[in-house]
């Protein structure tokens, strides 16, 4: 070979070896680094922290099936707030230590319009969303694709004490009047636990108090908050604060269950995972908790649960979507769902464990309440719900200090809001 001849060839490997290392090394490269037959690969699943042993469970399950797939789990503060700038601040500088990651309902649109997930629509196939529950499959769709993969859906509850209040209120004033009547009984200090905190929770809190009295707040692309049943609505929860612990405005899901499960509380508004807490072995309030649908406002017809929920997403700059996808398809399995569902308390995805006899040994109330989860109301859809929410936490939380009234909360919302619409273009 020529000596011409021999240089060409190397500066073809040169050019070959550089374009490699340049291929693997950049991250937003979703190409799986396929392992050889016995490598161990290790994904990280990052996840809200989890007061429930369901989490560890599912990684014991799944590692057990596939030997070859370890899961890290990387453990995130409880409020969704947080998780959510955790994410923000990783996902946009293009961080692909996150595998998996656990994403609550209200970011799917953020994060799909931001283009920092792995759009699932082959692997999440239509034969698997004809098996979920229409309201959480929705909630994963944005632009004509999915996002994510429903691992558990939420709806607001009301707990109570059975011991205490023979019949669960229907209204919002029947609450309030029972809790008058009745605190001190059997060593409770207050009427009602609930999440006050200036945060997401809040705002579930009061749109559900908006929605029971027959308020709404966007329809459309129309803000339609500013009605006399949103303000009444909010007014509920301005009252709630008289019946609640001085501390309720700085309460987190958390916060509230603790003082209920203490006996402090003989009402609690919570998500379902605090029941099979409320009801384990250690718990002073075992046996005695009753749980209810969300009472309705004087002006509305019915209860109306905000819908809540957590699927599960990929980091589109992940270096593992395959290994990723399998520990998504294993936690939303029915395995996978039935695990969440025993031990987390967490309401499932898939229609058919709300038939499960296990399932519902242990949560017998799903079966009751099934019709009212599947109406559970959304909050506004849009990529910009961290702005609407950012106004609803400040304006909420003022409401129940006490610097501002509802009327005035609402109509700083409502401006905010058509402020927000006008700015996204719609
Ligand atoms: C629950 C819900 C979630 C909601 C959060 C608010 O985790 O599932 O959707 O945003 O509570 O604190």
């Amino acid at each position: 070979m020529s000596s011409k001849k021999l240089l060409v060839l190397f500066i073809t490997f040169l050019l070959t070896v550089s374009l490699i290392t340049s291929c693997s090394s950049n991250n937003t490269s979703s190409t799986s680094q396929t392992p050889s037959k016995n490598e161990v690969v290790t994904i990280t699943y990052s996840t809200g922290k989890d007061s429930t042993p369901a989490t560890k469970k599912l990684v014991e399950a799944f590692e057990k099936k596939y030997p070859n797939i370890k899961v890290k789990v990387q453990e995130l503060p409880n409020s969704t707030d947080e998780q959510h700038n955790t994410y923000v601040t990783a996902l946009s500088a293009g961080d692909s230590s996150i595998d998996v990651l656990a994403m609550d309902v209200i970011w799917t649109p953020e994060f799909a319009a931001a283009n920092w997930l792995l759009p699932l629509d082959d692997k999440f196939t239509e034969e698997m969303r004809s098996k979920m529950l229409p309201g959480p499959v929705e909630a994963v769709t944005y632009n004509g694709h999915v996002w994510a993969v429903p691992r558990f859906t939420d709806a607001g509850v009301l707990y109570y004490r059975k011991d205490i209040i023979s019949t669960p209120p229907q209204t919002w004033d029947e609450l309030i009047q029972m809790a008058k009547e009745n605190v001190g009984k059997e060593g409770t200090k207050y009427g009602i636990v609930f999440q006050g905190n200036q945060y997401e929770g809040l705002v579930c809190d009061a749109l559900e108090l908006i929605y029971s009295n027959g308020g709404s707040v966007i329809e459309g692309n129309k803000v339609t908050i500013d009605t006399p049943q949103a303000i009444a609505g909010l007014q509920y929860l301005i009252d709630l604060v008289k019946i609640a612990p001085p501390g309720v405005t700085t309460y987190q899901e958390e916060d509230a269950r603790n003082v209920f499960q203490q006996g402090e509380a003989i009402f609690m508004r919570n998500w379902p995972y605090a029941w099979s807490l409320l009801n384990s072995d250690d718990s002073p309030v075992k046996g005695k908790v009753g749980i209810a649908p969300i009472p309705r406002g004087k002006d509305g017809k019915e209860g109306s649960p905000v819908l809540g929920g957590w699927n599960l997403g990929i980091n589109k700059y992940s270096k593992h979507p395959e290994e990723a996808w399998k520990f998504i398809e294993f936690v939303t399995s029915e395995e996978g769902q039935k695990i969440t569902a025993l031990e987390g308390g967490n309401l499932p995805t898939l229609k058919s464990l709300y038939q499960d006899k296990e399932v519902l040994a242990k949560n017998p109330y799903w079966a009751d309440f099934y019709d009212v989860f599947i109406t559970a109301k959304p909050r506004p859809v849009s990529p910009f719900y961290p702005q609407m929410s950012d106004s609803m936490q400040i304006n909420f939380h003022k409401a129940l200090t006490g610097e501002i009234t509802a009327e005035q909360t609402i109509k700083n919302v409502a401006k905010d809001l058509s402020e927000i619409l006008a700015k996204s273009g719609k």
